[in-house]
């Protein structure tokens, strides 16, 4: 039976992703700091906190002694941080940076010695429309998503010859993920606030009215059942495609312009 490691699984894109894998047959086994009963129940979960080093040897360990090596490692583990550039301190913008990003690669770095051996294996990594395009108040989030897509496509370039496949889902807004958003500390007083409410309000509007996490799970597994994967599956409502194809065709002062106002920045 096909198995597959899901990082990010106790909530959101990551629990759903492990949900409709589970249901198509696949072992899975999900990866995260906490789970509540009902996802405990539902696959395997072991413990992971993606920053630590040993945790991530530790969850491989396990998983692979449990069902063998991963035919496919799902990587969605990520945390978002609203504020303004000028006011992350370099330690929240690190934070973001670790467990979106660092905490991929670390993931990525373990499980190829596997998939290399094995000459198989695929990793999916979770970016996002934010990863082709900039939202103001999400510059930290927008970096570490930024990275994912390089990084990823030098990965697919490098481990192709090893019969291994990459895939970036770059989803839009999603309904019922935590929203747990942390907000950076202030440096500047007042200037950015007002800015940074209505960016924030629009921010939690979207993602209110977002698609329902199920589809997403569901394109994915669709992806994961072909012989080949597309190198990018991009899971969006038709205003973020279309965002994406305007940010590369515009002036980039006019796009940026008509993105600031959608945003309510002053
Ligand atoms: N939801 C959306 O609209 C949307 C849009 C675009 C992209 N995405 C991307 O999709 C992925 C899932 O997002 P989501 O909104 O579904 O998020 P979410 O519901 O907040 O879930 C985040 C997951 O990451 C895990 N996580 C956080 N820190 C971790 C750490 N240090 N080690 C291991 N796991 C950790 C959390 O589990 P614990 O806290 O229990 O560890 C949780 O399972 C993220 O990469 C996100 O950037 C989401």
């Amino acid at each position: 039976m096909a198995v597959a490691w899901v990082t990010g699984a106790s909530s959101g894109l990551g629990r759903q992703i492990a949900l409709v894998l589970h249901e198509a047959g696949w072992q899975v086994i999900g990866g995260a700091r906490s789970f509540n009963d009902e996802t405990q129940q539902a696959f395997t979960c072991l413990p992971l906190d993606v920053r630590d080093e040993q945790s991530v040897a530790a969850f491989v360990q396990a998983a692979a002694q449990k069902y063998g090596p991963p035919g496919v490692l799902v990587n969605a583990a990520g945390i978002l941080t609203l504020g303004a550039c000028e006011d992350y301190s370099m330690q929240e913008l690190t934070q973001v940076m670790d467990v979106n990003f660092y905490g991929m690669v670390r993931m990525v770095q373990a499980v190829l010695p596997l998939m290399r051996e094995q000459g198989s294996g695929r990793i999916v990594n979770l970016s996002s429309i934010n990863g082709l395009m900039a939202v103001p108040f999400q510059g930290a989030y927008t970096a570490s998503k930024h990275a994912i897509e390089g990084f990823s496509e030098a990965l697919m370039m490098e481990t192709a010859p090893f019969g291994i496949q990459v895939m970036l889902v770059e989803p839009g807004d999603h309904r019922g993920g935590k929203q747990q958003y942390r907000t950076s500390s202030v440096k500047c007083g007042d200037c950015y606030t007002q800015s940074r409410k209505n960016a924030a309000a629009r921010i939690a509007k979207d993602e209110a009215g977002g698609a329902s996490p199920d589809i997403l799970g569901k394109k994915v597994a669709r992806a994961l059942g072909k012989k080949r994967l597309p190198p990018r599956l991009r899971v969006a409502q038709p205003a973020q495609h279309a965002a994406v194809v305007l940010h590369d065709i515009l002036p980039n002062r006019l796009f940026m312009k008509i993105l600031s106002m959608y945003y309510g920045i002053k």
